[in-house]
């Protein structure tokens, strides 16, 4: 049953990224939110700048949506760069990894997305290719192998990761930034929207934009997923703009309750309390009960109700909170006996 929702952070791929690229701010002057992220980045770039050299490799992780793809644009065009796009399954080989190191000019930024999901042997390759800008190819396997080096140019890796701890111990040593992206906050979120609505030409009131960032889930992506359905709601309505009411009768009549939370988030949430008398239990049993991928829950799901409260993760399994109870209205005698 995997559930389609307009409150998922993960990209829905093609149409939608093409829909979004208007909205993407393109330079630090123009990106809301992250303060403390972007105040170091500015720094970070300036710094390399002034030198003429290219910027060290950098790390970004963090829930989906949060613009970690945004944000290596953004430092490509405040570097001059050029910037190619690739991610950690589609390097099958080495070969391919290869093929599009060598192709890269001093200064480019190579963005590798899941960078988590980089085959081991790809791996391999890419260490020397990040320290030193050499890499070591065989040529002729077999009896007669010789490898020769190829020099590299000297560019920037910026990788991005939901999943910070699979990444394996030398892959993270080799990047010289670790940076870690929040949820941003409903005031940022708005900021977002009213911005968002402006490129579009459609016209939001504050309670409109506030309505609408309350139920994006911290999270840009969604933010403007739901400026566009509700925009279409209005449009369809003949409301001339988005106001309070047109917000929350176009995020109901898609499943989207005032906590931001959609229909899996509730099944998730109501899973734990009435089959697992809410929890402990271990998420491959709520995935099974659910019929959904465990890392879906993982990635997607489970980062948003973590940081709101309405769970918790201890090394027994999830457990559901008073949060979760009072809000699905659910009641439970001797709450205080909720388990930490
Ligand atoms: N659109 C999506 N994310 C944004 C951000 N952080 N700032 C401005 N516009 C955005």
């Amino acid at each position: 049953m995997a559930l389609e929702s307009i409150v998922r952070a993960d990209s829905t791929g093609g149409t939608e990224e093409r829909d979004f690229a208007s909205l993407r701010p393109k330079s630090f002057a123009e990106y809301i939110g992250q303060k403390e992220l972007i105040e170091n980045l500015k720094i970070a770039v300036q710094a390399a700048r002034e030198r003429g050299e290219p910027l060290d490799h950098l790390l970004f992780h963090g829930p989906p949506g949060l613009g970690k793809t945004t944000l290596a644009y953004v430092i490509a065009e405040e570097m001059q760069a050029e910037i190619v796009c690739t991610s950690g399954p589609a390097l099958e080989r080495p070969a391919d990894l290869v093929g599009i190191l060598t192709n890269l000019k001093r200064g480019d930024v190579l963005f590798i997305d899941e960078i988590h999901r980089l085959p081991r042997i790809v791996e391999e390759y890419i260490y020397p290719a990040m320290e030193d800008f050499e890499i070591d190819m065989v040529i002729d396997p077999g009896p007669h192998a010789r490898t020769v080096k190829l020099e590299l140019n000297h560019f920037t890796i910026v990788g991005a990761t939901t999943r910070a701890g699979l990444i394996t111990g030398p892959l993270r040593d080799r990047f010289g930034f670790s940076l870690h992206l929040e949820f941003y906050g409903v005031k940022d979120l708005q900021t977002i929207i009213t911005r968002s609505a402006g490129i579009l030409s459609t016209k939001i009131t504050g309670e409109g934009s506030e309505s609408i960032a309350f139920r994006s889930r911290g999270t840009p992506r969604i933010a403007n997923r739901l400026l566009r359905r509700t925009r279409d709601y209005a449009q369809v309505m003949r409301r001339d703009a988005i106001d309070e009411v047109t917000a929350i009768e176009a995020m109901d009549i898609n499943g989207v309750d005032e906590a931001g939370l959609d229909r899996l988030d509730r099944n998730y949430l109501t899973a734990i309390i009435k089959q697992y008398g809410g929890g402990p239990v271990g998420v491959s049993a709520i995935a099974a009960t659910l019929n959904e991928e465990r890392d879906t829950l993982i990635d997607v799901v489970e980062p948003f109700i973590l940081a709101r409260g309405f769970l918790n993760r201890t090394s027994r399994g999830r457990v559901a909170t008073a949060l979760a109870y009072r809000h699905l209205g659910f009641t439970r005698a001797g709450q205080e006996e909720l388990p930490l």
